[in-house]
C-alpha cells in the first residue's frame, strides 16, 4: 500500500491549517472607526495634517529608521515611482536580479527603461554584488537590490559599486519588512526603499505601499508625485516642480496597517522560533540543503534546494506534488525573469545567461511565512513530511 499522500497515503498534516493575515478586533475597531468619521482618504481641508495616512508615515518611518516615508497603492508602484522621480526612463538600464517577482524588473520597462539582470549569490538567493559592474554602461543609472524572502542584499558592497558610479539604489523591501543588516533597517541603506503591502506580505492591508528615504529633496518630489502634485502642506503648489500622479493610499488601508504594524514584533519572534526549529530538522535530511544563516534577516520564505537523485530523480514539479500532499505549502523558485519568453519584449535576453540564477531555479524550492507561524508541533510535523518523502523516496 502506498504510503505518500500523493499517491493516495495518509497526509502528515491533516489539521493544522494556518490562516493568514492575522486579524482581531483591532484591524475591525480602526476599520469601523474610519468609515464612520467618512474620512476614507486623503483630506483636501485643513485636517490633512491629522490624516490616518499621516499617522501611518511616521509610524513606518520610525519602523524602518528614516525621515521620510511616503505610502502608495502597491508595491509594484513603489519601485516604479522612484524611477520617475530620478528621471530615469528611455534609453537608461536599471540592473537588477533575475530571481524575484516581475514587478523588481518590470518596474524599469514601465518607465521605459531596460532590466539589465546580474546574477545571484547562492547563499542568499540575492544580487551578487561581483556581477553588477561587469554590467555598467554609460546608460546604467540605477540598481535594484531585492532581499528576496527576508534574506539580506549585501548593502555596504552595493552602496560602494553606486556611490563609485553615481548611480541611484532603490532597495526592493517587498519580502523583509523589519529585516536589518548591521543595525540597520532594509530601505534605510539605498537612496530609496521600497515596500509592498499586498496580502501575502508581512504587514498587509490587501494592497499597499510605500516608499522611504532620507534625502528630503527626493521626499518631495515622490510625495508629490504620488500625491497628484499636491506638497507636503496639502497645497497644489509642489516645491519639487513633479506633475503628479495619484498613487495614494485610502486611510482605510492605513488604518489597518497601523494595527498591522503593533503586530510585527509578536509575529516576527514566532517565525524567528519556527524558523530555528525548521532548519535543525531540515539539516538532518539528506538530499534537501538549506540556505546558510543570515543574522538580522526575516523569514517571508524559507528557501530549500533538493537533490533529484536522493529522491528516485523525481522532478521538482513532482516534489512540489508530494509535499503539498503532505499538508506543506512550498512552491518552486522564482523563475528567473530574463527566461521569461513574453518578457523579453521590446529586449532580447536570448544571449544573456545567469547561471547561478538558472541552476537555482532549477531544484530550489520556497516555504511562505504562513507556515512559520503555527505551532512548534506543526514546525515538528513540517519536518516529518520531508522525513517521509525521503523514507518512501522510491514511491516519487
Ligand atoms: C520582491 C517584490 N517586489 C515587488 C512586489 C510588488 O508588490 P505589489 O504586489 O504590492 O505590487 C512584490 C510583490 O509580491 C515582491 O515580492
Amino acid at each position: 500500500m502506498s504510503k505518500l499522500a500523493v499517491n493516495g497515503g495518509k497526509k502528515v498534516i491533516e489539521n493544522h491549517s494556518v490562516s493568514w493575515p492575522i486579524v482581531d478586533s483591532r484591524e475591525c475597531e480602526a476599520v469601523t472607526n474610519i468609515v464612520q468619521t467618512g474620512k476614507w482618504g486623503h483630506q483636501l481641508d485643513d485636517e490633512w495634517d491629522s490624516c490616518t495616512i499621516k499617522k501611518f508615515r511616521e509610524a513606518f518611518s520610525e519602523f524602518v529608521g528614516v525621515q521620510y516615508a511616503i505610502p502608495c497603492c502597491n508595491g509594484s508602484v513603489a519601485l516604479e515611482v522612484p524611477l520617475r522621480v530620478c528621471d530615469i526612463g528611455y534609453g537608461d538600464e536599471v540592473i537588477t536580479t533575475p530571481i524575484s517577482w516581475v514587478a523588481s524588473s518590470l518596474c524599469a520597462t514601465q518607465v521605459g527603461a531596460k532590466p539589465v539582470f546580474g546574477d545571484v549569490d547562492p547563499d542568499t538567493f540575492c544580487l551578487a554584488p561581483e556581477t553588477i559592474e561587469p554590467l555598467i554602461t554609460p546608460k546604467t543609472r540605477a540598481i535594484i537590490p531585492v532581499h528576496l524572502g527576508g534574506h539580506l542584499a549585501d548593502m555596504d558592497k552595493i552602496m560602494a559599486i553606486a556611490r563609485k558610479h553615481n548611480l541611484i539604489v532603490i532597495e526592493d523591501c517587498a519580502q523583509a519588512h523589519g529585516a536589518m543588516c548591521n543595525g540597520k533597517q532594509v530601505g534605510s541603506m539605498g537612496d530609496f526603499g521600497s515596500f509592498s503591502f499586498e496580502i501575502s506580505k508581512l504587514i498587509t492591508a490587501g494592497e499597499g505601499g510605500i516608499i522611504v528615504t532620507n534625502d528630503e529633496s527626493l521626499a518631495e518630489k515622490t510625495h508629490a508625485f504620488v500625491n497628484a502634485g499636491i506638497d507636503y502642506s496639502g497645497h497644489n503648489t509642489s516645491k519639487s516642480g513633479m506633475p503628479g500622479w495619484n498613487a495614494r493610499i485610502t486611510d482605510i488601508q492605513a488604518a489597518i496597517l497601523l494595527v498591522q504594524l503593533s503586530r510585527f514584533g509578536e509575529l516576527a519572534q514566532k517565525r524567528f522560533i519556527n524558523y530555528k526549529h525548521l532548519l535543525a530538522g531540515l539539516r538532518q535530511i539528506d538530499g534537501i540543503t538549506v540556505l546558510p544563516e543570515q543574522l538580522g534577516r526575516e523569514y517571508y520564505f524559507f528557501f530549500f534546494r533538493y537533490k533529484r537523485s536522493d529522491f528516485n530523480n523525481c522532478s521538482p514539479d513532482r516534489f512540489q506534488q508530494a509535499i503539498l500532499a503532505e499538508g506543506v505549502t512550498a512552491w518552486r523558485l522564482f523563475p528567473p525573469t530574463h527566461c521569461h519568453p513574453k518578457f523579453a519584449s521590446p529586449y532580447n535576453y536570448n544571449n544573456v545567461k545567469c547561471p547561478v540564477a538558472e541552476e537555482l531555479a532549477a531544484d530550489s524550492f520556497m516555504i511562505p511565512h504562513q507556515m512559520l507561524i503555527g505551532s512548534k508541533e506543526h514546525t515538528e510535523l513540517i519536518v516529518e513530511a520531508f522525513a517521509k518523502l525521503k523514507k518512501y523516496a522510491g514511491e516519487l
